[in-house]
């Protein structure tokens, strides 16, 4: 069986996902491409042996189209997501499921009225074998209680559309989501803290966003969106009895002159790469038929209603509660 997958925004993600889709993942063709530059599609249905299509609402409806990835910018995704839904066809949204709640609550509602399970959020971290080995470790109990998660977020250098709010909004949303994912709870309560502003940075960067999760433990994340020297993320989780710490996948130690160490890629798609193979298999896996995988039109909203709250601290320099909706029946 091969999920016929129509693919739309062929930028920077989109454009690895065509790859990773056509050369590392089972089961599955990519037929389809849309972008609003529609010599971008042509360029990537060309090298994959897809059909262009110059309109997206278009991809969805075809017949040979059976599951969408939306790979477009961040407020595109709910006019899309909400599209895939209502030709009942699966579909895998980068992050963030939408820009605001209210969007993600449209989403929900509307996957809640189709009764099953349709969205998957691109929150690839949950397939990253180091996030992975963490969190089972935590599970296992050896390590007793997760109490502290440090985390580390940091981009050699800032897109040209980031702002001080995209900063938790669309970078250390992923963060965000490893720790509900990580702890199995809610995040309760955002506090972010800024230091003085680089000096490379046209916005307020680096911050720190630190989160008091609903059970008890916490998390800081320092999120660095210029940091010059390369893409970094790392994190230890600290427990009542040991501690598990992400290893970057480098390949190699060089040591030479003197010196040793390794190198950082310039940006995250070389840091996650297993991780997004992973994630396009799992979600071509449950598209065929398997259960759902990955992170939920939930999780989506959840990690953006917790950036709405990290962003009101940011702009008052006070804690934020997360009120959350109630949580439909469909994602237990
Ligand atoms: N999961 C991750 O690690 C990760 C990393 C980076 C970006 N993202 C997310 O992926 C998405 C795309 O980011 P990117 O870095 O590839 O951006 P990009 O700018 O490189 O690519 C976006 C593409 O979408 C096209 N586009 C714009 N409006 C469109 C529309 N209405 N319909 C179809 N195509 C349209 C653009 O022409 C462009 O080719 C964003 O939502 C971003 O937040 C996720």
């Amino acid at each position: 069986m091969t999920i016929r997958v129509g693919l739309i925004g062929a930028g920077v993600m989109g454009g690895d996902h065509a790859r990773i889709l056509s050369t590392s993942v089972n089961g599955a063709r990519l037929a389809a491409v849309s972008d609003a530059d529609a010599s971008r599609a042509a360029a990537i249905a060309g090298a994959c042996g897809a059909t262009a299509f110059p309109d997206a609402d278009k991809l969805i409806a075809d017949a040979s189209v059976e599951a969408v990835i939306v790979a477009s910018p961040d407020p595109t995704h709910k006019a899309l997501v909400l599209g895939c839904l209502a030709a009942e066809k699966p579909v895998l949204c980068e992050k963030p499921l939408g820009v605001t709640t209210a969007e993600c609550l449209e989403i929900i509602g509307a996957e809640t009225a189709l009764g099953r399970r349709l969205v998957q959020v691109g929150f690839m971290r949950r397939f990253d074998p180091g996030y992975a080995a963490m969190k089972g470790a935590l599970d296992s109990g050896d390590l007793g209680r997760g109490l502290i998660l440090h985390c580390v977020h940091r981009n050699q250098i800032s897109a040209s559309y980031s702002t001080s709010e995209g900063v938790i909004a669309n970078s250390a949303v992923h963060e965000i989501d490893i720790a509900r994912w990580m702890f199995g709870e809610e995040v309760a309560r955002v506090t972010v803290i800024v230091p003085r502003q680089s000096s490379h940075a046209g916005m307020q960067d680096p911050q720190i966003i630190l989160m008091h999760m609903a059970g008890g433990a916490v998390v800081d994340i320092e999120a660095y969106l210029n940091c010059q020297y390369g893409y970094d993320v790392r994190g230890e989780l600290v427990c009542e009895s040991g501690t598990a710490e992400l290893v970057p996948p480098h390949g190699i130690t060089l040591r030479r002159a003197g010196q040793e160490g390794f190198g950082h890629p310039e940006d995250w798609r070389p840091r996650f790469a297993e991780a997004y193979r992973i994630e396009l298999q799992a979600w071509i896996d449950s598209v065929a038929g398997g259960s759902p995988a990955g992170a939920s039109a939930w999780d989506g909203y959840a990690a953006t209603a917790v950036a709405e709250a990290g962003v009101a601290s940011l702009k008052t320099g006070t804690p934020a509660d997360v009120r959350l909706a109630a949580k439909p029946a469909l994602y237990d």
